[in-house]
């Protein structure tokens, strides 16, 4: 695992945005792969500045987000499929068309996960995948305990991540989904590039166990030491717990 500490997320999201610049010069369909939350936001903002700066034609460039809550409307200004479309479609100038993110439908989501990494695989693979992580170590939604071979499937949000999420849901923590379906970790680590952002005091146990603990699924982002290209950056004080 490549680590690179920075002294400010703004400096993260440039390390990022120039990476997928160039790919997507060299490679116009590139499959981004999608996350949600805080951390990729100053990344997402980078990118749709070089995108502009340089006039990168993102029209043909797709999408798979990693994750979405059951039982949320995708129009629900919550769920996955709004905040990507917010944060990334619109930003980037992407096709809405070429942009997948999980049916968190509670009707479909027994075998949505499988449909879903039919799709990414059908797509050739996602190129570059942006991460953040739980103050539990989860990414995705895999939260400890997840398979570290797992595919898509629906999974339960832990008391942790419900709290963590309630400021999404005006601070309440009935409001928030109690379960979603997640790309599993063996579905994130087939990415043939992952870009693991991490940001806060709060999340230095969790980035200290995955770049300096063992392999295990109790801190599922510790699978990224299985993967032969994974970037980890982050800032002084989610690097403060590393030896
Ligand atoms: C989001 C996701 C989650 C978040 C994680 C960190 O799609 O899959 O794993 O990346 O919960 O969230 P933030 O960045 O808000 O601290």
């Amino acid at each position: 695992t490549e680590l690179i500490i920075v002294d400010h997320e703004a400096k993260a999201g440039e390390l990022y945005a120039r990476c997928v610049a160039d790919l997507i010069k060299g490679k116009p369909d590139t499959v981004l792969g999608l996350a949600t939350g805080s951390s990729p936001l100053a990344a997402y903002a980078a990118l749709a500045s070089t995108v502009k700066a340089e006039h990168i034609d993102m029209s043909r460039v797709r999408g798979f987000a990693l994750d979405e809550y059951a039982g949320l409307d995708p129009s629900h200004p919550q769920s996955y499929r709004s905040t990507i479309t917010r944060t990334v479609v619109e930003p980037l100038g992407l096709d809405p068309a070429l942009v997948h993110v999980p049916n968190g439908d509670p009707a479909t989501i027994m075998d949505a996960g499988r449909a879903y990494d039919a799709a990414i695989e059908a797509a050739g693979g996602v190129d570059v995948q942006i991460l953040g992580i739980g103050t539990d170590g989860h990414i995705g939604f895999n939260e400890p305990g997840s398979s570290l071979a797992s595919g898509t499937r629906i999974k339960t949000l832990t008391q942790q991540t419900r709290r963590d999420n309630a400021r999404f849901f005006n601070d309440d923590i009935d409001q928030v989904p109690t379960h979603c379906i997640t790309q599993g970790i063996g579905t994130i680590l087939k990415a043939r590039h992952l870009i693991l952002l991490a940001f806060g005091e709060q999340k230095a146990e969790a980035i200290a166990q995955t770049v300096e603990g063992g392999i295990c699924s109790l801190w599922p982002a510790s699978a990224l030491q299985l993967h032969p290209h994974a970037t980890v950056i982050v800032d002084d004080a989610a690097a403060s717990k590393l030896h």
